[in-house]
């Protein structure tokens, strides 16, 4: 609607002010004109966690946390996850279109023309420990290639942004794959051009002496599927990281690495691993009544439960349980799914749960099928970061497009000392430390 407007009164001043409003947005800066004084600094608001905060304008994903809903340049997360692959709508998130026939061949061979990695790299990723976390070697890993790729830092050029694009999107998978034959003491595996994106990760992942790794197709899809699910979800934590660091200029390897580092945490994509710990500590179904009674009196969290958007069923939750049918049929049931099939159930009986609109999230389901595919709950994570690089990528390339976006610079509160006299460290008596209040 055009010309709307939020008129604003002043109790300190009485003074009148209009401020518009537009799409159901007031602009933060349109409230600094509100001021008691000339020395005033003008009003700023305060939103920790950005809970009521638009920090861009994006085209890319789009989310409504009550009715459930998710699209991805407005296609329904379902149909995509039934009829695409992921690298079609790889395609259509950074490209905003889907591929023509034309267009998804060339652009698969661009990505499959990138999945090698430099030497030097693979001798990287062989310093570390045999029991790192694989999420610690990812992170690091990507963050190196930075050093492969110096041209990466001009990122105002579009061509040089797009090859780099590529590489990343091409050589995830080969990392996440290196990480895992690492902490098995496996050789790696090179890439097999001749496989799709998700069949080639599978071959890099589980080839030993076979001439030529031949994947369950059922097993394929299902990982495919969970890449589409994957792939974006807009201002999250690590996509708000990917464009807080892409401000500076930084390169969309360490940009890229950043954002995997924010996904790491366990309230983020680290929730998948925390998930399987979880149901490996309740170890029963008939525990789990007893495990809910404790997180509704305050000890640890539900985890897989819950979302800072969607206050309705995550819409990839329903999609990933169809998914998980679809494995276990090849791999036979992970005993874990009865344990969380009995959790899902009580806790949306629950009041507690019901109440504060808990719902299993995109991380709830999705541990037990790679469990089921054979991985270990630390390389989950990794598994989440390989199609999310897709969705970083394309929130860089809208940021560093985006006329309107400078360095990501928030204000804050200070609540320190005002200004105070230098002391002596003779006469300096031992005080509590900050750090320790
Ligand atoms: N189990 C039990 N209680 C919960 C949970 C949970 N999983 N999540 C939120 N609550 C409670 C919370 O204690 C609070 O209760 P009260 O009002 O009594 O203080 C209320 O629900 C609102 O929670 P909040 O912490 O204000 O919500 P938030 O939007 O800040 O946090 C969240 C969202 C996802 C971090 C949180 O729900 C959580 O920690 N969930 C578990 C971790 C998890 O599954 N994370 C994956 C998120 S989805 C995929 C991804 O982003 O990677």
């Amino acid at each position: 609607m055009a010309n709307e407007a939020l008129r604003i009164l002043d109790e300190r001043t009485n003074a009148d002010y209009s401020v518009p409003v537009n799409q159901g947005v007031i602009r933060a800066m349109d409230l600094r004109q509100i001021k008691t004084g000339p020395e005033d600094f003008g009003l700023m608001t305060y939103d920790p966690a950005f809970m009521n905060t638009a920090s861009c304008k994006s085209a890319i994903t789009f989310i409504d946390g009550d009715k459930g809903i998710l699209r991805y340049r407005g296609y329904p997360i379902d149909q995509l996850a039934e009829k695409c692959t992921f690298l079609e709508v790889a395609y259509l998130i950074l490209y905003g279109e889907l591929p023509t026939e034309q267009q998804l061949k060339s652009w698969m061979n661009e990505i499959t023309h990138h999945t090698m990695l430099h030497e030097t790299t693979k001798r990287f990723l062989e310093g570390f420990r045999y029991d790192a976390h694989p999420m610690g070697m990812f992170i690091s890993t990507v963050a190196a290639l930075s050093t492969v790729y110096p041209e990466a830092r001009d990122v105002h050029d579009p061509e040089k942004r797009k090859l780099q694009i590529h590489r990343l999107i091409g050589k995830v998978p080969t990392i996440a794959a290196y990480t895992y034959r690492h902490s098995l003491g496996f050789p790696y595996v090179y890439p097999d051009n001749d496989l799709s994106y998700t069949e080639n990760f599978m071959n890099m992942l589980w080839r030993m002496a076979e001439p030529k790794y031949h994947p369950n197709p059922a097993l394929a899809r299902a990982l495919d599927i969970l890449f589409i699910l994957h792939a974006d979800h807009e201002q999250n934590c690590s996509a708000n990281v990917m464009r807080a660091v892409g401000s500076s200029q930084a390169d969309p390897y360490v940009s890229v690495a950043a954002a995997a580092a924010a996904l790491s945490g366990p309230l983020h994509g680290g929730a998948n691993e925390e998930v399987l710990k979880m149901l490996d500590e309740i170890g029963s179904k008939n525990r789990v009544p007893a495990y809910i009674e404790q997180v509704k009196a305050g000890h640890g969290k539900l985890m897989g439960f819950g979302h800072r958007i969607y206050k309705n069923y995550d819409p990839r939750a329903r999609i990933i349980k169809w998914a998980a049918d679809q494995v276990f049929a090849a791999t036979g049931k992970n005993p874990k799914l009865e344990i969380a099939l009995e959790l899902e159930r009580i806790a949306l009986e629950d009041e507690y749960f019901i109440h504060r609109k808990l719902y299993p999230n995109v991380d709830f389901y999705s541990g037990i099928i790679y469990q089921a595919l054979g991985f270990k709950p630390d390389m989950f994570t990794v598994l989440f970061a390989i199609p999310r690089t897709v969705g970083w990528l394309a929130q860089w390339q809208e940021m560093i497009e985006d006329p309107e976006q400078k360095i990501a610079r928030p204000r804050q509160i200070y609540t320190g000392y005002a200004e105070r006299n230098f002391v002596a460290i003779e006469k300096r008596v031992e005080q509590k430390l900050a750090a320790a209040r």
